[in-house]
């Protein structure tokens, strides 16, 4: 029996072999190809060998189909271009810049990756504000735009907010420059030694900035922000769901000048600029009340702007328990 099993084996090999060397070159995968150009890019971050690398890129991104550009993404060495988008001088990033900001926000990575890019890019010198709402997926322009859409006039804007402060311009412009920046949040809520289980109110809580860095940085810190226009506290929803954060953080729409409304008790009250001066004399009394039966809790806030009977020295029974001079909080308590 061997003796045919044997030469039967060595005829299947050959034909094997000979089929291989008809089988036609793997085709280079079409990601590969442009994972290689990006890697030129990379390599030639100034001058003319980069706008010819980007072109080329672009082009061969454009040539992938939609699932392959998603998965594409996915891959991208993003830390390695967000550092290089940073250094580059305006006039150069701006088109790849662009670029890797929309694929971010429509297609961008996972939530564990964009949480460990935030965490990186939040400790990192080069990051700005405006990558960092990348990271985590915020549109504040487009939103931004659909808000002043609705108060394109004085008494459409009337008609929606009264004489509450929304910081925003019927042209879309406001909300970047109103919100806290990232580095002073971080800032705040490392000197003031958070820990789970404890709430923070954002009175006023705009796009959210608070709620998803206490999300991504203090997991188990219970986080409620309340805001008037409902658009932002949509967009916040929404990132908060692209980042997988669970119940614990909230943002809901409120009007806090409503009369029926009241703040429910919490560790932390934070407050940036947030309100006229009519509603915050109301929210300051109700702080008040709550510390009353709660006296260890805490009001961080910022006024940018002058307003009046809100200034500090007014803001009875709390006094000052910390100062945070250069981003220019300051904490108070209960005396
Ligand atoms: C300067 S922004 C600060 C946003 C956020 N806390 C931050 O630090 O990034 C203040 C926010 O308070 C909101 N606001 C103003 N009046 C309000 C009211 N009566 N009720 C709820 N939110 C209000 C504004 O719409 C705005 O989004």
């Amino acid at each position: 029996m061997t003796k045919y099993i044997l030469p039967f084996l060595l005829i299947l090999s050959m034909f094997a072999a000979h089929l291989r060397a008809q089988d036609p070159p793997a085709p280079i995968p079409k990601l590969v190809v442009c994972h290689e150009l990006l890697q030129a890019v990379t390599r030639a971050p100034n001058g003319p060998p980069y706008f010819s690398a980007v072109r080329a890129w672009l082009v061969s991104f454009q040539a992938l189909t939609a699932t392959e550009q998603r998965a594409y993404v996915n891959m991208l060495p993003w830390k390695e271009l967000i550092e290089l988008t940073q250094n580059y001088p305006s006039y150069v990033k701006s088109s790849f810049y662009q670029l890797v900001k929309d694929r971010f926000l429509y297609w961008g990575p996972d939530a564990n990756t964009r949480k460990e890019l935030f965490r990186w890019a939040l400790e990192s010198k080069n990051s700005n504000d405006t990558t960092l709402d990348v990271l985590l997926g915020l549109n504040v322009r487009l939103v931004s735009l659909k808000v002043a859409s609705t108060i394109r006039t004085p008494e459409a804007r009337q008609a929606r907010f009264g004489n509450e402060e929304i910081w925003q311009s019927p042209d879309g412009a406001g909300m970047s420059d109103s919100m806290t920046d990232y580095a002073s949040i971080h800032k705040l809520f490392s000197r003031l030694r958070i820990v789970p289980g404890q709430r923070v109110i954002d009175m006023g809580s705009g796009f959210g900035r608070v709620g998803l860095y206490l999300g991504i940085m203090y997991p188990g810190v219970r986080f409620t922000g309340f805001e008037i226009v409902s658009e932002r506290v949509e967009e916040a929803n929404r990132v908060k769901k692209l980042l997988e954060l669970g119940d614990e953080i909230e943002f809901k729409t409120q009007d806090l000048s409503a009369q029926d409304f009241t703040l429910p008790l919490a560790d932390f009250y934070y407050a940036f600029c947030p309100v006229n001066e009519q509603t915050g004399l109301k929210l300051w009394n109700e702080l008040g009340k709550l510390s009353a039966s709660f006296r260890d809790l805490k009001l961080i806030y910022k006024l940018a702007l002058d307003k009046g009977q809100l200034e500090r020295k007014s803001i009875e029974p709390f006094e000052v328990v910390d100062e945070f001079s250069d981003i220019g909080f300051t904490v108070l308590k209960r005396k």
